[in-house]
């Protein structure tokens, strides 16, 4: 009995020191890439603060998750909390908040990149969503952060948690879309806007990050398993839906069958994409491959 004590003893020693050392150097490799330096350096934007430019910078904000996380005036807030993954906090991204000393070319840097105005890379912002965005949407979008009333919110720190470093070391979270991005400079240049699949594919990056590179679904990367999966946006899911289907879950999160979409998905900031839009999404989803796994749903 003694000696059985004694054995169980040392391999719960074990086991602690393995998992310690794990969480150690999890902690440290991290803190390493927290500490990178980027370099971006896409041709200089011309920003304009024009009543148009401004208009059109308020609908990317509104359509495209910025803010799902900022908060609708930019103030910032609690963006998700994922336990023991990550606490992950949207900054005030007004005058009164972190872009109070950034240059327009420094926040389209940060949209674009993940490159905060020191070089280091920014913590979970889906910025593989925003990266093609063009030299002109971007712009506007600056611009329009630029132009946000000011506030003196302070919506406090991002906290990354034991098992946010554990997976970030076994490549299962993606905590720096930096690391993921080419930043090598270039001018982007979007399609005409018009009801094309080419111009569907264009928006449709602000849907990969959840739903994936070839939108057939997945479990979004980071998100504890009581998260909902990312529906397959492709015909094997939705062959049988009608234009019509579509519009409707975006624009009131139901389905079909009248069945209510998770709040996970942001169908109340999709569904302000307007009509040319959502018909473009649904023409470029019609000319995808379906997916050769089995639907998620
Ligand atoms: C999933 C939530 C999320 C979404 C969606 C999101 N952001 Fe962020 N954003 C963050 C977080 C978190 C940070 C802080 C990153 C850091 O400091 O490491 C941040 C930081 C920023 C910053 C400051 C960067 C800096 O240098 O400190 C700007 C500007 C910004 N976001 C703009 C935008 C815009 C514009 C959009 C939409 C195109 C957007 N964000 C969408 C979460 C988000
Ligand atoms: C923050 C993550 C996120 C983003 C960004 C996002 N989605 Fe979703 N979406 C989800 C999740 C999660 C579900 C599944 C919800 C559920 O199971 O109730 C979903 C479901 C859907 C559905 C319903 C399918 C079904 O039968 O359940 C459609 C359609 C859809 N998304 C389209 C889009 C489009 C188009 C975009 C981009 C413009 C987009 N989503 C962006 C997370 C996201």
């Amino acid at each position: 009995m003694r000696k059985l004590l004694k054995v169980t003893a040392i391999v719960f020693g074990v086991v602690v020191l393995v998992a310690a050392s794990v969480l150690a150097i999890a902690w440290w490799k991290t803190q390493q890439a927290l500490a990178r330096s980027y370099t971006t350096a896409d041709p200089p934007l011309a920003i304009a603060h024009d009543a148009a430019t401004l208009a059109r910078g308020a609908h990317l904000f509104a359509t495209r998750g910025c803010a799902e996380c900022h908060g609708a005036d930019g103030s910032g807030k609690l963006a998700f909390d994922a336990g023991p993954v990550i606490h992950l906090v949207a900054p005030n991204i007004t005058a009164g908040g972190v872009v109070r000393d950034m240059s327009g070319d420094q926040i389209a840097a940060a949209i674009r990149h993940g490159v905060k105005a020191d070089g280091h890379p920014m913590v979970f912002m889906p910025v593989g969503d925003y990266h093609e965005l063009s030299d002109g949407d971007t712009a506007a979008l600056v611009a329009y952060v630029q132009s946000l009333p000011t506030s003196a919110n302070d919506p406090g720190p991002t906290r990354i948690g034991p098992l946010g470093y554990v997976l970030y070391l076994f490549g299962r979270f993606p905590l720096l879309p930096a690391e993921s991005i080419d930043h090598a400079p270039r001018v982007r240049v979007a399609p005409t806007p018009a009801v094309s699949a080419e111009y569907g594919k264009y928006l449709a990056q602000a849907c990969t990050g959840c739903h994936g590179a070839d939108l057939s679904g997945q479990h979004v990367p980071g998100t504890p398993p009581s998260f909902p999966d990312a529906a397959d946006l492709t015909p094997t899911h939705l062959g049988a839906w009608t234009n019509a289907d579509f519009r409707r879950v975006l624009r009131t999160g139901k389905r079909p069958d009248g069945s209510a979409v998770n709040d996970f998905m942001p169908w109340r900031s999709v569904g302000k994409l307007d009509d040319v839009e959502i018909d473009a999404l649904w023409a470029y989803i019609h000319s995808l491959p379906s997916a050769r796994k089995a639907p998620t749903r």
